[in-house]
């Protein structure tokens, strides 16, 4: 089954062809990050007035290179939620009305679904052999993930440790409290003046810094070791308090120290790893780059040893990783180390399938599709729409 999935939820236009929700036929994304990146951050404005401009030339272009006819679409899937209202207006309206057009049935798909979907994408088998690889390497193409899986899900705007048990079947065991982690990353990456977007900044800021040390001969060591919130006893994340500490790291809280100057409220803990980052500083190695690797560390550390924990209370084989910050290379490292030991199977996207793309859209709307789903066209955008997790 071919379906062709549109993805409008941010700062990407996105048209993709995918065929029985993993074999990849085409998939096209038009990026805006040139153009937020003047401002730090999205402007919602911005993004949605781009969209339009986009979405009419991407999606032609998904269909010229997948090399299909109308013919052979059987289906048309757009995100319909989370996002920014103005942005998933368009995707989301081309998207009914190409339905409406070609009489096929429509599928609205939840934007985070799409992040855990990518996960059973693949290159097609010819375009593996066209490449050079050859067919036994194709035979060992990655599988279907196999459920129970655990799902981190950690993207621009949700972190969430959820339990699936069968296709489209979510329980929610932690979220966090305050922070997503990429907008932990993004934030962050603002306060040391690591521009936008902040996840791939601060990942490249401090493999650029840990080299230096290790060329140093320097113990690899960070002198920096930022605060973690474990919430024990829970499968919740707080990353607001490591922003906070990042914060007074950076605005040089230790020379109000020095002075006499009181701390501000919840400074306590704070104070005591920038006398950390003071003493670095005095031996010299105060420096942005093992500032962010530091905080990368502390988020990563949290994100692996909560996610190892859930795969070990649930006896799954199997954990995925969905969302834009699935990308970071730091956090694929440091899972590996908590569960290969445990003879549990590690499962994430290629980098590009991580962050926003309509592939993974696809991927979704097809094993809704099975079923028979499909919405009505009077389905509207829902900006704050969350997993549809069951309840127990
Ligand atoms: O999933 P996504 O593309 O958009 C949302 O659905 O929110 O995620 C974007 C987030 C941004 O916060 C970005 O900084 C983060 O993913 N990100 C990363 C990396 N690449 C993207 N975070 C850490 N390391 C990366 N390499
Ligand atoms: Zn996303």
């Amino acid at each position: 089954m071919l379906i062709l999935g549109i993805e409008s939820s941010c700062d990407e236009t996105g048209a993709a062809i995918v065929k029985d929700g993993r074999y990849l036929l085409a998939n096209v994304v038009a990026s805006q990050t040139e153009i937020h990146e003047r401002y730090g951050g999205v402007v919602p404005e911005v993004a949605s007035r781009q969209q339009l401009a986009a979405i009419l030339p991407v999606i032609e272009t998904a269909l010229q290179q997948a090399r299909c006819r109308w013919e052979d679409i059987e289906a048309v899937a757009a995100t319909y939620g989370p996002g920014l209202a103005g942005s998933l207006l368009v995707g989301l309206t081309v998207g009914k009305t190409l339905a409406l057009a070609r009489d096929l049935p429509f599928l609205g798909v939840n934007h985070l679904e799409a992040h855990i979907y990518a996960n059973w994408l693949r290159p097609t088998l010819d375009a593996d052999l066209q490449s050079g690889a050859n067919e036994t390497e194709c035979a060992y193409l990655p599988g279907d993930p196999l459920f129970p899986l655990i799902c981190l899900v950690v993207s621009g705007a949700h972190s969430e440790l959820v339990l699936m048990r069968d296709h489209t079947d979510y329980l929610l065991l932690g979220r966090t409290r305050d922070d997503a982690a990429g907008e932990a990353f993004d934030k962050v990456a603002r306060i040391l003046g690591l521009g936008y977007p902040g996840g791939p900044a601060i990942q490249q800021a401090a493999r650029l810094a840990e080299e230096e040390l290790r060329q140093q001969r320097l113990p690899v060591r960070n002198p920096y070791r930022l605060p973690r919130a474990w919430l024990r006893g829970t499968y919740d994340f707080s990353f607001s308090g490591l922003k906070t500490a990042m914060l007074h790291l950076a605005e040089g809280l230790v020379a109000d120290q020095q002075a006499g100057r009181p701390l501000p409220s919840g400074g306590r803990q704070v104070s005591r790893y920038t006398t950390m980052g003071n003493e670095a500083a005095r031996r010299g190695q105060v420096h942005i780059g093992l500032l962010a690797a530091g905080f990368q560390e502390a988020i990563v550390d949290v994100l692996a040893v909560k996610t190892r924990l859930a795969a070990q209370e649930y006896h799954v084989r199997q954990v995925l990783l969905a969302g834009g910050v699935a990308a970071n290379v730091a956090l694929r490292a440091r899972l590996e180390e908590e569960l290969t030991p445990l003879g549990i199977r590690l499962q994430y996207p290629p980098i590009e399938f991580c962050t926003d793309n309509a592939a993974m859209v696809a991927a979704a709307a097809f094993f809704h599709r099975l079923h028979g789903e499909q919405h009505d066209l009077d389905l509207d955008v829902e900006p704050n729409l969350s997993l549809p997790f069951r309840q127990e």
